[in-house]
């Protein structure tokens, strides 16, 4: 069967701004949940697409430019790479993560736009806008401020209001300010494009009102509300530099196409489109086979798309993105839901960038570098998702997450299993005795008649007693509850039902008292433990969604290659989410003993986050350097001058460079994450200073022995090598 018949996914993910951090409550918002979504969809085996990228443009990104004092091509990468980044360690698995600047984008937007002025869809109008006089420009968007027609919000931008996602024509803002000089603007005119959504009210009520049953309660209603308003002709081009020029488009008189750009909104919804684009060109460069091409997903009535966003981006996608789509009229697709989540809060209190009441991705990923201590915030975010109203992350709330849950409950059930397979079975799935010779039979009927809700007897069953079939009746109302939750957005319940799964494991441990057995019934233990062993692959894909990194170690140490948390477009269609309630290991399978899987995160530390909220960097800094150390302390650390005499790249990584070091009377081989700012060339013959006292490490595979010191600026974008001021033999003292 080619894609063409298969049903498939499309989900994507709001774009972010490429103008700050990410933020925990973006990371509840709309990427977390989603990240679930199609970790369970392609174990499934459905076929799933998910794009993301960066929203580029618009004055948000201007406005951060002038803040920083540079140009908005510098903001976007700073930012966009600094984003990538942040959602790649935190097991964001997007297929693509693009970029709205890219030229690819810039055509699909300016295809849209031709088409629409071929249509009549785009009048092209004389308006009235808010200009700045003193700043000899027009305001666009965020460069004005007022009051919200619609709510009386006093800070509500030019075209949205943040407080109850009202829409409208930034004449329509009530006492508005420029934010560039502060001043009242004045009112001039300038020619504008407008598409006439008008024209298409009654196709999106019908559309809305058909999803009216199974859209959040949320989504509907802020449609309807700006559905009863009328859809209204909108301009969506802008007086502006920074953006999707329309000059050249054939058909606008080039005269007056100077200088004007789409609205940004207009064009970065089409980013998931030309994002689609750019995944599709990647994989040709990669591997030429690609039997797909980005309309079999956008063109396809087989296609579910699902669009993941906050509560502040609903219209744009439930009734502008939807319009624009169905205007083209070459057959896309429309979402099918739009889960749009409320807000994250910190500690009880909104995230503020201003007030440092925030926790930036990067910046816990810097605190907690652990795969461990990533798989506890997306857990511990996932329990918190503010699905149906706004929700609170707390640092307490994490570290219970990970002590009492993660650890306690699934890393608890983990690790006495393995340690009882190692102490007594030779850390190996135990042979199952004569008598329990029909268990796998046994079992699967079990959970066929569990899965199709029929009478279970007792009596059927020769191998299965009654601890196992509490057991399997458990896994199996797990399985079926999150499996249907799941597909029902609702993932905070998804995973207290996974985790159900790991109670019901420790439950059937402790009834079993395989400890006492062991003497008593070796074959009834044998049988315990082998139930158990296969409870670890069945968990490794059960949580595989949830906590990827700490499952994949799982499957490591079961010596298994995960099939699980890579790509499928369609290709392989296994359901490996079934395997949950199967018995997937032979008996005599070795099961290697991983380190601890959640160690515990004790009060200190929390303590530690919990005093930096509010305050700035600046201060932060001040506390940190009044944390003196003894002499003795600082002289525990050896380090000692080196000359760099060979330099490779690590193959697979970008910033990993290996370095061989002459240290005088010895050579070693030292590992840099330098990668990004040098090139192997030009480290050739540098003199370095390198810390020889330091336990060696491996990253990505490759020894270290030893760390080189480097100065870099606080954001990392910056990094320069300490050197010598003159020569120096290799091997010199530093103190
Ligand atoms: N950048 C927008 C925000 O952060 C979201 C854009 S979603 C897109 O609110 F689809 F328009 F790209
Ligand atoms: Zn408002």
């Amino acid at each position: 069967m080619s894609l063409q018949e298969k049903e498939r996914f499309l989900v994507t993910s709001a774009l972010p701004y490429a103008n700050g951090y990410i933020h925990l409550g973006h990371c509840a918002g709309a990427y977390l949940p989603a990240d679930i979504y199609v970790r369970f969809l392609r174990l499934m085996g459905k076929p799933t697409l998910w794009i993301c990228g960066s929203d580029e443009h618009g004055v948000a990104i201007t406005i951060a430019a002038e803040k920083e004092g540079v140009s908005p091509k510098e903001i976007i990468d700073k930012y966009h790479f600094a984003n990538k980044e942040a959602f790649d360690k935190f097991g964001m698995s997007f297929d693509i993560y693009s970029r709205t600047s890219l030229p690819i984008h810039h055509e699909t937007a300016r295809e849209f736009f031709r088409d629409f002025l071929q249509k009549g869809y785009l009048i092209e109008r004389e308006e009235e806008q808010f200009f700045d006089p003193v700043a000899n420009m027009f305001l666009p968007d965020r460069y004005v401020e007022g009051v919200c027609p619609n709510c009386g919000y006093n800070q509500a931008r030019g075209d949205q209001c943040d407080n109850c996602g009202a829409y409208y024509n930034q004449l329509d803002l009530i006492s508005p300010k420029s934010l560039i000089s502060g001043q009242k603007p004045i009112v001039k005119k300038t020619t504008h494009w407008f598409f006439r959504f008008d024209l298409f009210q009654e196709f999106m009520e019908n559309y809305i009102e058909s999803h009216a049953k199974d859209w959040k309660e949320n989504v509907v209603q802020q449609s309807r509300s700006w559905l009863k308003q009328g859809m209204k002709e909108r301009a969506i081009t802008r007086d502006l530099s920074w953006g999707v020029s329309i000059e050249g488009i054939e058909g606008i008189d080039p005269a007056k196409a100077k200088g004007k750009v789409m609205y940004v909104w207009f064009e970065a919804v089409l980013g998931y489109i030309s994002g689609t684009k750019h995944l599709v060109e990647e994989l040709r460069k990669k591997n030429n086979s690609v039997e797909f091409s980005w309309e079999d997903w956008w063109k396809n009535e087989n296609t579910h798309y699902i669009a993941f966003i906050g509560k502040d981006n609903i219209v744009f996608h439930t009734l502008l993105f939807p319009t624009i789509l169905y205007a083209r009229n070459e057959g896309f697709i429309l979402p099918e839901n739009v889960p749009a989540n409320e807000f994250l809060n910190l500690e009880g209190q909104k995230f503020s960038k201003s007030r440092n009441w925030t926790i930036d991705l990067k910046d816990f990923i810097e605190e907690f570098p652990n795969a461990s201590s990533i798989d506890a915030l997306r857990y511990a975010l996932a329990c918190n998702l503010p699905e149906t109203k706004d929700s609170d992350f707390s640092w307490k709330d994490f570290q219970t997450r990970n002590n009492s849950e993660l650890a306690s409950i699934f890393g608890n059930f983990v690790n006495r299993t393995i340690q009882f397979l190692h102490k007594n079975f030779g850390g190996k799935v135990p042979t199952l005795s004569d008598k329990y010779k029909n268990l796998r039979t046994e079992w699967d009927l079990l959970v066929s008649q569990l899965l199709n809700d029929e009478n279970i007897s007792n009596n059927e069953f020769q191998s299965l007693g009654p601890n196992e079939i509490e057991l399997a009746r458990g896994l199996v109302k797990s399985f079926q509850n999150a499996t249907h939750n799941l597909y029902n957005f609702k993932f905070r319940d998804a995973v207290f039902e996974i985790m159900n799964s790991a109670r019901f494991a420790n439950k059937y441990f402790n009834d079993e008292e395989p400890w006492k057995t062991l003497k008593s019934n070796p074959e009834q233990c044998a049988k315990t433990l082998f139930l158990c062993s296969q409870l670890l692959y069945s968990f490794a894909v059960f949580f595989s969604p949830i906590i990827p990194f700490t499952t994949e170690k799982l499957f490591e140490s079961l010596g298994k290659t995960p099939t699980v948390g890579q790509p499928n477009y369609g290709t392989s269609q296994e359901n490996t989410w079934e395997r949950i309630l199967k018995l997937n290991l032979d008996e005599g399978d070795e099961i290697k003993n991983p380190n601890i899987l959640f160690p515990n995160i004790d009060d200190k530390i929390i303590q530690k986050q919990i005093d930096k909220l509010g305050k700035s960097p600046e201060d932060l800094w001040k506390e940190k350097s009044k944390d003196r150390i003894k002499y003795e302390d600082f002289s525990k650390v050896q380090l000692r001058t080196a000359k760099i005499t060979h330099a490779e790249r690590v193959k697979k990584s970008k910033k990993l460079i290996k370095l061989q070091i002459d240290l005088g009377n010895e050579t070693r081989q030292i590992v840099a994450g330098i990668g990004e700012h040098y090139s192997p060339e030009e480290l050739l013959g540098k003199t370095i200073v390198v810390v020889v006292n330091l336990e060696p490490a491996k990253l990505m595979g490759v020894e270290s022995d030893g760390m080189l010191l480097a100065a870099s600026t606080q954001d990392g974008s910056k990094l320069t090598l300490i050197t010598t001021l003159t020569e120096i033999e290799p091997g010199s003292v530093v103190k």
